[in-house]
């Protein structure tokens, strides 16, 4: 029996660790144990999710919640390592690139396990962003580095890592994407909210970089009046980008754009229809880039690069940066280009988690 500790923390984790889950359980010799870091604690930043995507009851809660990202990652660590100790497991599986990512995977190491991170390879080579020090980090310690796109495999082997730890695997987070659309069809946000499909935007922001900024994220507030002009804009807000919005004194403009509508943070079901019948989906998130391309929908990414350059070359992705202009004469670019069904970016086929569980159970002997 292969034991596999799987880690999630943060509101993306979760729909990687869905198909993962799903998959062990159709394999014998896999025994899973799920752990949840706390890191998203919030009910619809979590509990919605577990529900909806059907992920188990996480065997154990470490309950860090939110705090610097040195003292974040040192908690995890700290409640992690007795976990390791005491299940002795063959793998840790990682996901993605947050705090939790590394955490857990620094721990692992440490102690001898063999780690295994799922979207490995991925680099926006911007280190001013969190994420970017955690993806190289984890991706340096890793056993096996199971990767979404080609850049990912281009980029591991620049860095030198070696060939037959890499596997070329898909995008779990397609496999979810896929195995919900048709439950998304039911949700019935769009009614709720008094849309008609194709005729709203959706906006989304999180990233520090654009909202602990009093004067970029004033920018982005700028184009969005403008934007909101043409087509009403749909915001679910992110806790972080609803404490500061207050704090930096934007909070009354924004509110008082007429057809700009702030509401709280969805569920999977809800945002992936809201996400679906969208004329542009704006965000600073790296999930929506490959969400928006596998559904056809245009996507403006309010960043100066991308971890995900096929989103750019085979999908609807164009990166805006954080010039008002720019974001609107792209936004004018979109809205007069009809979108012809982009290609599917290879392996993003709905079975990225079966061939990882085989991976695995493949190099069950693998040395650490
Ligand atoms: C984290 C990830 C980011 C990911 C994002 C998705 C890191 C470094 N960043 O960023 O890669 O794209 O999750 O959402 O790991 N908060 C709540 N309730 C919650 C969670 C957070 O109120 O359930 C608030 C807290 O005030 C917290 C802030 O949001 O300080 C930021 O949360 P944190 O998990 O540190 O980072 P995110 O910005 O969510």
């Amino acid at each position: 029996m292969l034991k596999i500790i799987n880690i999630c923390g943060a509101r993306p984790n979760f729909m990687k660790i869905a198909p993962l889950m799903r998959a062990y359980r159709a394999n014998d010799d896999i025994a899973p144990i799920l752990v949840h870091t706390g890191q998203h604690y919030d009910p619809n930043m979590s509990d919605l999710f577990f529900r909806q995507l059907g992920i188990p009851e996480p065997d154990i809660n470490l309950g860090v919640g939110s705090a610097s990202h040195a003292v974040q990652t040192a908690e995890i660590m700290r409640r992690f390592e007795p976990v390791i100790a005491e299940h002795q497991p063959d793998w840790v599986v990682v996901v993605g690139d947050v705090n939790s990512t590394i955490a857990c995977g620094l721990v692992a190491k440490k102690l001898g396990v063999r780690l295994a991170h799922v979207e490995a390879g991925l680099r926006s080579f911007d280190r001013t962003m969190p994420e970017e020090i955690n993806r190289l980090l984890t991706d340096a310690i890793s056993d096996l580095l199971l990767v979404s796109e080609p850049s990912g495999l281009e980029n591991l082997k620049r860095e030198g890592t070696p060939d037959e730890k890499v596997h070329f695997v898909g995008n779990v987070m397609i496999d979810t994407l896929r195995a919900n659309l048709s439950k998304a069809e039911q949700s019935t946000v769009l009614v709720d909210l008094g849309l008609e499909p194709g005729g709203y935007n959706v906006i989304t922001l999180h990233r520090p970089s654009n909202v602990d900024d009093a004067e970029i994220f004033g920018r982005i507030v700028d184009a969005l009046e403008v934007i909101q002009q043409d087509l009403p804009v749909v915001f679910p807000m992110h806790p972080r980008t609803l404490h500061n919005l207050s704090k930096l004194g934007l909070a009354e403009r924004l509110e008082g754009l007429p057809r700009l509508r702030i509401v709280e943070p969805m569920g999977y079901l809800d945002f992936l229809r809201l996400m679906s019948k969208a004329a542009v989906v704006l965000t600073d998130s790296g999930g929506m880039q490959e969400e928006t391309t596998i559904l056809g929908v245009w996507c403006l990414t309010i960043r100066e690069n991308t971890e995900r350059p096929i989103t750019l070359t085979e999908g609807t992705n164009t990166l805006v940066g954080t010039d008002p202009e720019r974001m609107v004469s792209e936004y004018r670019r979109c809205r007069s280009t009809p979108l012809t069904d982009p290609p599917v970016p290879e392996k993003w086929d709905g079975r990225a988690a079966e061939r990882i569980a085989a991976v695995l159970a493949e190099n069950a002997l693998l040395q650490a």
